[in-house]
């Protein structure tokens, strides 16, 4: 026989039904936000990074930047390019007209103070050698070489005074810090033969103690622009003067700027 079932257990058995399909729904829901939601990611925790100091390298200090890049010569150089110790005048480098060094008396002769006192020095290394030297020309201004160089061309033609002598502007007379020598008893006086007197010969080997070169040496007329000269001596200071024996370049080459003709 059938027992009918009580109240009581109908209503168990509704409230089970009902608690089990809220159970199914919860679950649906949850499983369904894993798949869908997407898993949090925190953002990744920087460390707080110190910006990494690096020295910058010192900037290289050129004493006159070679020009490269120019199709009109000559550069006309200002004056304070003029006035450093180790300036490159040339056929392509000009002084201004009214550049004038501070200047200082020595031997009869006038030079910027550094070249003065280095030349009063030198003066007295070849009296201690039994030399007997003397200045030819020491400063020259703009107008005198004007005057220079404009007899040396009624003379010889320009082509020819351009050969020996630098037009106004281009002479390293005007900076004070070039001077031409000699023997005292005159000979040899701005001819090569002075190279081979006893007085030549000690200056090209002793000349850069003093901080002297000799400016415009044999062989290199298509550097320099000029003949061998081996009276006139341009002061660059002694640790130029022996790097620039020692590698046996002219001024020009060992600051690697253009030099040669005027053009
Ligand atoms: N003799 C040299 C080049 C001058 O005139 O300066
Ligand atoms: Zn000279």
């Amino acid at each position: 026989m059938k027992h009918p079932r009580s109240k009581k257990s109908q209503l168990i058995t509704i409230l089970g039904i009902l608690v089990s399909a809220l159970l199914a729904s919860y679950l649906m829901i949850a499983l369904h936000d894993r798949v869908a939601a997407p898993a949090y990611q925190p953002e990744p925790v920087q460390d707080a990074v110190t910006p990494e100091i690096t020295e910058e390298e010192p900037e290289q200090v050129e004493v006159q930047k070679p020009v490269t890049a120019i199709s009109t010569w000559p550069v006309a150089l200002n004056d304070e390019q003029a006035s450093s110790l180790t300036v490159v005048v040339n056929k392509k480098h000009r002084l201004p007209p009214d550049y004038v060094p501070t200047l200082k008396s020595v031997s009869g002769g006038q030079m910027r103070p550094e070249a003065a006192d280095a030349l009063a020095q030198l003066l007295t290394g070849a009296d201690a050698a039994g030399l007997s030297i003397k200045i030819v020309s020491s400063y020259r201004s703009y107008s005198t070489q004007t005057s220079v160089y404009n007899n040396y061309v009624k003379q010889h033609g320009q082509a020819e005074a351009d050969t020996f002598s630098a037009r106004p502007g281009h002479s390293e007379h005007q900076t004070g810090l070039a001077v031409d020598l000699g023997n005292t008893n005159g000979s040899c006086q701005l001819e090569t033969c002075f190279g081979d007197s006893a007085a030549g010969q000690w200056l090209a080997a002793h000349a850069q103690d003093y901080g002297f070169i000799i400016r415009y040496e044999k062989g290199k007329d298509a550097i320099t622009g000029y003949q061998y000269e081996p009276w006139h001596l341009r002061f660059v200071g002694v640790s130029v003067a022996k790097a620039v024996v020692a590698l046996g370049k002219t001024l020009d080459e060992y600051y690697g700027v253009p030099a040669g003709d005027y053009q």
